[in-house]
């Protein structure tokens, strides 16, 4: 990669509405680390922010934090949207009411991807910290139905958003996932994404939870059915990169496995503190406030402008250290312990 490719800001970023949160996921290290302040991003420091941005052709609202509970989402969505930015978040659908139903249709939003990691209220419960599986499916029926009444007259152009469903896959969860792709299917979903486990020996996000080249054969022949089961049905089931869901999990990436990632030069993820980081896997896995703030933290928007951070001396070193054998820490476990 060639400093000629980071003369260009990227075009696709990561802001974090708000780092609040209504749950308390076993696997989440907003639960399970030392995190930043609990704040919401103002929506003039929003445009403060994606102003810095000459092109965005997407924007992932979300970061650490349930983004529906900043109030002022739908109007950042609909402001990237007059930009023609292609606009996404992660959310756990606790909020998904009418009225933010409506709000977020209405602003234009491209994709919302609900994260749901158990088919049954009990697991729900144990893996995201809140019994709150039935308000889910509740709120994502009538969503989805309001969507169809809306824009029934639009039916050969897919809804807006498009729903999809994230399931991070555990040893703890991985036999629900039949069963959610049953749900899924009943509720209108056409979409399954299988979230590779990020683990830093912590609650669930622990190496005894991985199955990136650790399923045994029964956990490999239940992601083919399930592959068949989707296929069968017209869902998409897919997973990290281009790989298929069984792929993902026994991939090889290769020697120093990180190096085939784009993001240290293509991408930045920027926290409601205000934070830059490399990519969404940065605030995983530090053991301290201080080691996350000193080497996972690159620059501080309201401190200086984008640009200078983008080809600062903190980026660069993440870049050549990037390129060494010895990568930031984040980095180096990527194709090692998960696929990215
Ligand atoms: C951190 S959340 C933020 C958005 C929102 N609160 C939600 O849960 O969807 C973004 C995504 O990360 C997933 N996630 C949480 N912990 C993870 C982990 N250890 N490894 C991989 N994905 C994880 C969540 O399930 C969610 O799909
Ligand atoms: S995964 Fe999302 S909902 Fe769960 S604790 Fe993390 S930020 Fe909150
Ligand atoms: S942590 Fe992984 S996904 Fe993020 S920049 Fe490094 S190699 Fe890429």
């Amino acid at each position: 990669m060639t400093t000629a490719t980071i003369a260009t800001l990227p075009r696709s970023i990561y802001i974090e509405p708000t780092s609040r949160c209504n749950e308390l996921c076993q696997q989440c290290p907003r639960t399970l680390l030392s995190r930043e302040d609990d704040r919401d991003l103002s929506f003039d420091n929003f445009r403060f922010i994606v102003d810095q941005f000459p092109v965005l052709e997407r924007v992932v609202l979300h970061g650490l934090g349930e983004p529906l509970l900043n109030k002022e989402l739908p109007r950042m969505i609909r402001y990237l949207k007059a930009r023609g930015t292609y606009v996404l978040f992660n959310s756990n659908g606790i909020l998904l009411n009418a009225k933010r139903g409506q709000e977020l249709i209405d602003a234009g939003l491209d994709e919302y991807r609900l994260s749901m990691d158990g088919a049954t209220r009990e697991t729900y419960a144990q893996v995201r910290g809140v019994d709150a599986f039935d308000k889910i499916w509740r709120n994502v029926r009538a969503f989805i139905a309001m969507q169809q009444e809306q824009q029934v007259g639009a039916r050969f152009i897919a809804p807006k958003p498009a729903v999809s469903l994230w399931f991070t896959a555990m040893k703890e969860n991985l036999h629900e996932l039949p069963g959610l792709i049953d749900l899924a299917y009943e509720h209108g979903i056409r979409e399954i994404h299988l979230q590779r486990l990020v683990y830093f020996e912590q609650g669930l996000a622990h190496s005894k939870q991985a199955l990136f080249r650790r399923s045994t054969r029964e956990e490999l022949e239940l992601v083919h059915q399930c592959e068949e089961i989707c296929k069968q049905r017209g869902i998409v089931f897919s997973a990290a990169g281009s790989a298929t869901p069984l792929e993902s999990l026994v991939r090889d990436f290769g020697d120093r496995p990180w190096s085939g990632c784009q993001r240290p030069y293509t991408l930045t993820y920027i926290t409601s503190s205000g934070n830059v980081l490399s990519c969404c896997f940065a605030p995983f896995g530090h053991k301290s406030a201080r080691e996350y703030q000193e080497e996972r933290v690159l620059g501080n928007v309201f401190q200086e402008p984008l640009e200078a951070i983008w080809r600062g001396e903190r980026y660069e070193a993440f870049r050549r250290d990037f390129e060494s054998d010895h990568p930031a820490k984040q980095c180096s476990q990527c194709g090692i312990n998960w696929s990215y």
